[in-house]
């Protein structure tokens, strides 16, 4: 039977790399012999300036019996709600908070012979076998936590209010979700440990205290995994010198949201990042980076972190359905990135290359169904959940 995929590829630089993962996904699905329905619907601000809605109506009915979702990029420089919210943001957490997807799982992997843009200079920096870890951000509260409000009381006395909330069914799930992804993975590259570090601010804030409570509870019922504590503003400078000691990070919304920009340099760039908005029952998988206005129509941008996130959708999808199929298509597309950022020669600019995004997409897709034909290596470590 077909699986469902809802395509939404937003706006900007969205439809761009979009195109470069359904080319890639549609390349394992001939080498895998798997059959995907995609069903790609419009959204985001452009869409808004069009019609004044963020999406169509049958949008989200759709995404809400897809047997997964695949989000491009949201947001134009002129489009905003009447409220002065970014258009098209709704669609993101229409989908994030719609179908509770509570676990927003950012791989943070540098692949061989991946140059980084420090100092003007492409260089590989970190070394890669030592830059593998995740980054679980709790996805439905925390700061984004709908309740909010201005008032206008004019001149020097305005005011506004972002209300912070932590529950503990909350941070139990996603916390739980970090230690099962532990348990599964390889451990940190350092000691091959597998371990779970505890990323929050609870020396300040209450909600926090609340957040490590629940993650000592929950940790107890792992003892193969060891615990690990870092306050966000420190773990910001540990993840850059020493990354070789992380495995599994788990951390509220809003520092989820923040580390993972930063964790995006180790691996490469924003180019590379690729997310999984996992729940119980959904999933959506997307680039982390934005819409990008200023290169969109160039064919310019890297496509690699959108073919990432297909490779996770793959993944999850198989994982899900214990299909082994599907497993293996998601093995053969990280192999085929892996292949073409170790070759060096097909790169988009930001990597060094003078490649088009098109034909970074097109390099990928051959590999994938090349790779059909050599045996699949087992040790390859699953990436993301
Ligand atoms: C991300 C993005 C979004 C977020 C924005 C676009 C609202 O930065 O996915 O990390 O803050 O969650
Ligand atoms: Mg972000």
């Amino acid at each position: 039977m077909a699986h469902k995929i809802v395509l939404l590829a937003g706006d900007g630089t969205g439809p761009e790399v979009m195109r470069e993962g359904v080319k890639v996904l549609r390349a394992a699905a001939d080498a895998y012999g798997i059959s995907f329905d995609l069903l790609p619907y419009p959204c985001g601000g452009e869409y808004y300036l069009k019609t004044g809605d963020e999406w169509p109506k049958e949008a989200f009915p759709s995404c809400k019996t897809a047997d997964a979702i695949l989000l491009g990029a949201v947001g134009h420089p002129d489009a905003r709600l009447p409220n002065g919210d970014l258009a098209g943001a709704n669609v993101l957490f229409g989908l994030r908070f719609g179908l509770d997807l509570y676990a927003n799982v950012r791989p943070v992997k540098l692949y061989p012979g991946v140059r980084h843009k420090l100092h003007d200079e492409f260089k590989q920096v970190w070394k890669p076998n030592l830059v593998d870890f995740v980054v679980v951000r709790e996805n439905t509260e925390g700061l984004y936590t709908p309740a909010r409000g201005t008032l206008s009381r004019g001149g020097t006395d305005e005011l506004a209010v972002d209300s912070r909330v932590v529950t503990r069914k909350g941070s139990e799930r996603v916390i739980r979700f970090a230690f099962e992804l532990a348990v599964r993975r390889g451990g940190a590259p350092k000691d091959r440990k597998h371990r779970v570090t505890c990323v929050d601010k609870s020396n300040v804030l209450a909600g926090d205290r609340l957040w490590r409570a629940v993650y000592d509870e929950v940790a107890a019922k792992y003892p193969g995994v060891e615990r690990d504590y870092a306050y966000i503003d420190a773990f910001t400078q540990w993840i850059v010198r020493s990354p070789e000691a992380y495995d599994v990070a788990v951390a509220p919304n809003e520092f989820g949201d923040i580390a993972t920009d930063l964790a995006a340099v180790l691996q490469g760039g924003m180019g590379i990042a690729a997310g999984g908005n996992i729940g119980d029952k959904h999933a959506m998988f997307e680039p982390i980076h934005g819409s990008t206005p200023k290169y969109a129509g160039q064919d310019k941008v890297d496509p690699i972190a959108m073919i990432l996130a297909v490779q996770m959708m793959l993944d999850w999808l198989g994982t899900r359905k214990s299909d082994a199929k599907l497993v293996a298509a998601a093995k053969g597309v990280e192999a085929a990135v892996a292949g073409v950022l170790a070759e060096g020669k097909v790169l988009t600019y930001d990597l060094g290359g003078t490649a088009k995004c098109s034909e970074v997409g097109t390099a990928v897709a051959k590999r994938v169904v090349a790779s059909d034909a050599r045996p699949m290596s087992t040790k390859r470590r699953a990436r993301g959940a």
